[in-house]
């Protein structure tokens, strides 16, 4: 607990236009300060900072409040958090009361770590520039890489001699004792009793992480030798101090400009950070050894809403790392990707151009992530449906991850157009993905119903449910999709022998329908069906795309919607509910059959309905027929029920 007195002292202390313009570019107009918004996007400053009130106003937005607001909303600090922060921020001692003993440990270790990496990041770099090993080995080989002294000060980059106990002996010199030098990362002990120590850092060069406030908390050595058998960096180990899953290198230099740039580049190493810096582009951080992980995009979203991935990978490694990227999504950042040719990382490619071809590379090239991976995975999609099904259910399934409703129906529409499926059957799919997420997360999380999209006015023909429609889009979809296919019909002739006869799709369809005097219920897909029929009779070849280009709106709109389905639902929900998706000639009369079937069942069970109506109303002479019939129907209804192989419907 902070103690009253030290919090009145923090506020006594805060300057308004001081704490802002750590974020805030502010420039001073007469008694205020203005500039751009950072709650809102504007391109005229309306934001202003008045010191004699120690408050901000946003006339734009309206957003406002004293230095402790902005640092909640900003930086998204708790209250506490931000006393803390201005405390650090104006060294003032805030006495925390009531601390655990562990607290008390745990405090006092991390004190004593941040101490030592302090001493040992200045004794590193004075090793660098004050000894002529420093400067004959390690120097020299950043000034090889292409540093400048400028960027060598500016991340407090070191050296560690070769000689292997040169760091030990100084760090015990001074006081500290072996355990927390141990537990800081720069020395090991030998273990055969003598507990002798050796620097674990010894001749490499040293690349300290900084943290938030720019203090020390770990570091990364990397060996100047070839040797392969030795890992090329060594890096600190997690302490009290140092979380690596919660700290980005270089975010230290980089906040300010991060927060002007309102965009955080991301790369893989210290390497890339230092050189891009060099090449003027300061808004960049690493997440140096793990992958990205949920911490590390919180804190990036504390300065940005956007951060683009400087990827240097093949296109099997950025595969891999695609699944990473999508927890981006889910913290509402929004993410673009920038590539290199072949060969290249951010290091060498910012080494080899100048800093405004880098910075148009940067720029020009920026894809957004979705779009990104969507043309990723559809590369080697090919003709085959089962893999594009597959890969937009995948594009989907991240797209669900955009907590922003907004954004996420503008992607769908942008991989719409780009994947050529319908819009509203992308929608529905995402919707399931959203529903299934949902039912996992349990009852208590029910306000998320709200978020699921709702579904764009479909062309859905607005009759009167019979209960048939289903099985009608059904074959009107296998018509549409598949009409113009041949297929190999089997049938037995009037002296019962089993002959074969080959027809298109169509032409099969009409047949089976027209033996039962079947039409469909639904007028649009009646008439759509009754065209077809006309104009193939005539000798006109009906391709897929025929009703998709139609003249006729409504015809066009029924056909797009379900013809997109074809390429949009997953294996397996298409095997649930028997949906054909065409894999070869057998298959597809099996669908024919399996869809006529199907209607035929949903008739007869609507006819024996209406059936037990009648007998229930029907005068008593009557009953007997009505039985005889409904007996008759029932028969039927069991035989297709059967070749259907699924229960008979109640
Ligand atoms: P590189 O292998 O390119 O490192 O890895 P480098 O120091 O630039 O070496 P050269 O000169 O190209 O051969 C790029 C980044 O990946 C991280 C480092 O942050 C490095 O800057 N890395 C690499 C490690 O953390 N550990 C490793 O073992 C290798
Ligand atoms: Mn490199």
């Amino acid at each position: 607990m902070i103690t009253p007195q030290a919090i009145q002292s923090v506020k006594d202390a805060m300057r308004v236009e001081e704490v802002v313009g750590e974020f805030v570019s502010l420039k001073r107009k007469g008694p205020r300060y203005l500039g751009l918004c950072p709650f809102h996007n504007e391109k005229t400053p309306s934001f202003n900072v008045s010191p004699n009130l120690g408050i901000y106003k946003c006339f734009g937005c309206g957003e406002a409040g004293d230095a402790i607001t902005f640092l909640t909303k900003h930086e998204h600090l708790s209250y506490v958090e931000a006393i803390r922060w201005l405390a650090k921020r104006y060294n003032i001692e805030v006495t925390e009361e009531e601390q655990t003993p562990e607290q008390q440990v745990e405090h006092s270790e991390r004190e004593s770590l941040a101490v030592v990496q302090q001493w040992a990041l200045n004794w590193s770099v004075d090793q660098l520039w004050n000894t002529d090993e420093g400067k004959r080995i390690g120097l020299s080989y950043f000034h090889e890489r292409g540093f400048s002294d400028a960027t060598i000060k500016a991340f407090q980059l070191g050296y560690v001699p070769e000689q292997g106990n040169a760091f030990a002996y100084a760090a015990q010199a001074n006081g500290f004792n072996p355990e927390i030098l141990e537990k800081a990362g720069w020395i090991k002990r030998r273990e055969d009793g003598t507990g002798t120590a050796w620097d674990f850092f010894a001749g490499r060069v040293t690349f300290p992480i900084l943290g938030l406030s720019g203090q020390p908390i770990g570091f990364g050595a990397r060996t100047l030798k070839s040797d392969k058998k030795l890992p090329k960096y060594f890096n600190s180990p997690e302490s009290v101090l140092y979380n690596k899953s919660r700290s980005l290198y270089g975010i230290a230099q980089a906040k300010k400009s991060i927060v002007e740039q309102g965009l955080c580049y991301l790369v893989e190493g210290y390497t890339d950070v230092i050189s891009l810096h060099q090449a003027g582009i300061t808004n960049v951080v690493a997440s140096s050894g793990t992958s990205l992980t949920e911490e590390q995009v919180r804190l990036i979203k504390r300065y940005a809403p956007v951060v683009t991935i400087l990827y240097d990978g093949d296109a099997a490694g950025m595969k891999a790392s695609l699944r990473g990227i999508d927890l981006v999504l889910k913290e509402g950042l929004n993410v673009k990707v920038v590539t290199f040719p072949e060969g290249e990382d951010p290091d060498s490619f910012a080494k080899s151009h100048s800093s405004s071809e880098v910075r148009a590379h940067l720029t020009d090239t920026a894809q957004d992530f979705l779009v990104f991976k969507a043309a990723l995975l559809m590369a080697d999609v090919g003709d085959d449906p089962v893999k594009k099904a597959a890969a937009i259910h995948e594009i989907v399934e991240s797209i669900a991850l955009v907590p922003d409703h907004v954004l996420r129906s503008l992607y769908l529409q942008q991989c719409s157009r780009m994947l050529g499926v319908n819009e509203q059957a992308l929608v529905s799919e995402m919707n399931k993905v959203l529903r299934r997420q949902y039912r996992k997360q349990g009852p208590d999380h029910a306000a998320t119903e709200e978020l699921i999209s709702p579904e764009l006015a479909a062309p859905q023909p607005e009759v009167e449910d019979l209960g048939t429609f289903p099985q009608e889009r059904e074959l009107i979809r296998i018509l549409l999709a598949y009409g113009h296919e041949r297929i190999t019909v089997p049938f037995v002739t009037e002296e019962r022998e089993q002959q074969e006869e080959e027809m298109s799709v169509a032409e099969a369809m009409f047949e089976v329908l027209a033996v039962d005097d079947l039409l469909l219920d639904n007028p649009l897909y009646k008439e759509i069906y009754l065209h077809y029929r006309h104009v193939s009779n005539l000798g006109t070849s009906i391709g897929e795309t025929y009703y998709v280009a139609h003249e006729r709106k409504d015809w066009q709109e029924a056909a797009i919607e379900v013809l997109a389905e074809k390429y949009v639902l997953s294996h397996n929900w298409m095997d649930r509910h028997r949906i054909y998706v065409k894999r070869d000639k057998t298959d597809l009369l099996r669908a024919l059959t399996y869809a006529i079937n199907g209607l035929k069942l949903k008739r007869v069970t609507r006819m024996l309905t209406a059936l037990s109506n009648d007998i229930g109303m029907a005068a008593y002479e009557n009953v007997g027929p009505l039985m005889k019939e409904k007996i008759h129907l029932q028969k039927i209804r069991g035989q297709l029920a059967e070749i259907m192989g699924r229960p008979i419907p109640v």
